[in-house]
């Protein structure tokens, strides 16, 4: 059986050992962190680490995170441990924060696509915990999913996309943040933000002082610096367009009429939108921590029933909703 139920409140060690040791023999396991699924592999092992490219069809270019229990294993992986990191990581690890610092030996060149530096990670989520003391190595995970799709929040999320390439798959039900980490590179003078998360860039410039923002359009050199320069990421199969408020309905109401009305579905906080026959509404929480914990769901739900147009009321401009508003335009980009 690859899909193993476990509890988060008190993971069966049984079923915790038995996928450590397929970490630590160089096997695939994917499993709950409290933002999305990862997919795991023994980061000192280079062709543990080859399966993960494999299994999603990753560019080689594109660095992966490694996830360790604790701030002194976290030590363990980087050359430099400088002011901003130990704050950061005493405020907010364990947590949903990557860290980018030089890189040690110890880890192969492959988990950071060529780069110096490495993203380090240790996360909250009590089964990830439990899993990364288990194991004793640092585990490589990208999110679970193929490349450029949607990240997966459920272990059902998990099966329905890499089922035949994992070898354990750790279900834990939805995972409690459900989007990405907030990713910080903390190599250089001022720490600087690749990409959004739900820890806002307030929320670090009040633990580290000036952080610089996240820019998409900066150019970059050598490797992929962050996820966003790839412009198909966190896509759902079916086109996703951002629709102001006040056009939804009539932008509804004209693809429904035009097409089938079940093949669309729209994404509302505030707008009360008439469902036009069978076309699929979902009002979504209006606070931006309740909005990011359905977001991804919702989208696999409405690819799962086949809809091929998903209209979203874009979220609010207000700081919280940043990381959000990110992977809704990365998702709509995909089909511009
Ligand atoms: O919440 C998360 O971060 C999840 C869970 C599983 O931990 N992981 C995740 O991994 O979203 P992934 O691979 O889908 O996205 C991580 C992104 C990469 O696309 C990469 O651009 C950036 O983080 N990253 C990783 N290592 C980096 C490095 N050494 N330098 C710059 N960016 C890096
Ligand atoms: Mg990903």
């Amino acid at each position: 059986m690859k899909i193993r139920r476990v509890n988060a409140v008190s993971p069966d060690s049984g079923v915790i050992a038995a996928a450590a040791q397929l970490l630590r023999d160089g096997g695939l396991v994917a499993f709950p962190t409290e933002t999305v699924y990862g997919l795991g592999a023994n980061a000192t092992k280079a062709d543990a680490v080859q399966k993960i490219y494999d299994a999603k069809g990753r560019p080689a270019y594109n660095p992966i995170i490694v996830h360790v229990a604790s701030i002194d294993a976290a030590k363990g992986l980087v050359t430099q441990w400088n002011d901003a990191a130990d704050r950061l990581a005493k405020a907010f690890w364990p947590g949903p924060l990557t860290l980018v610092l030089p890189k040690k030996p110890v880890i192969p060149d492959i988990v950071t696509a060529g780069s110096p530096t490495v993203g380090v990670r240790v996360p909250s989520h009590p089964v990830a915990q439990a899993l990364l003391r288990a194991c004793e190595c640092p585990v490589a995970a990208p999110s679970a999913n193929r490349s450029t799709m949607l990240s997966p929040t459920t272990g059902a999320h998990v099966e329905h996309s890499l089922a035949d390439a994992v070898d354990m798959i750790l279900d834990c039900g939805p995972t409690p943040v459900g989007i990405e980490s907030t990713v910080v590179d903390v190599s250089s003078e001022t720490p600087a933000v690749l990409r959004p998360g739900m820890i806002t860039r307030s929320e670090l410039e009040a633990v580290v002082g000036p952080v610089r923002e996240h820019r998409s359009s900066t150019p970059e050199t050598g490797v992929l610096r962050a996820p966003g320069m790839m412009s198909v990421h966190y896509a759902p199969r079916a086109r996703l367009m951002l629709v102001d408020a006040g056009d939804i309905a009539r932008v509804a109401h004209d693809l429904g009429q035009s097409s089938d009305a079940a093949r669309v579905g729209v994404l509302t906080i505030t707008q009360h939108v008439e469902s036009i026959g069978s076309m699929r509404v979902i009002r979504l929480p209006d606070t931006a921590i309740d909005y990011a914990k359905r977001l991804y769901a919702v989208l696999h739900e409405l690819d799962a029933v086949g809809c091929d147009t998903i209209l979203v009321e874009p979220p609010p401009h207000s700081e919280e909703w940043v990381a959000i508003r990110d992977r809704l335009s990365r998702a709509a980009a995909r089909h511009e």
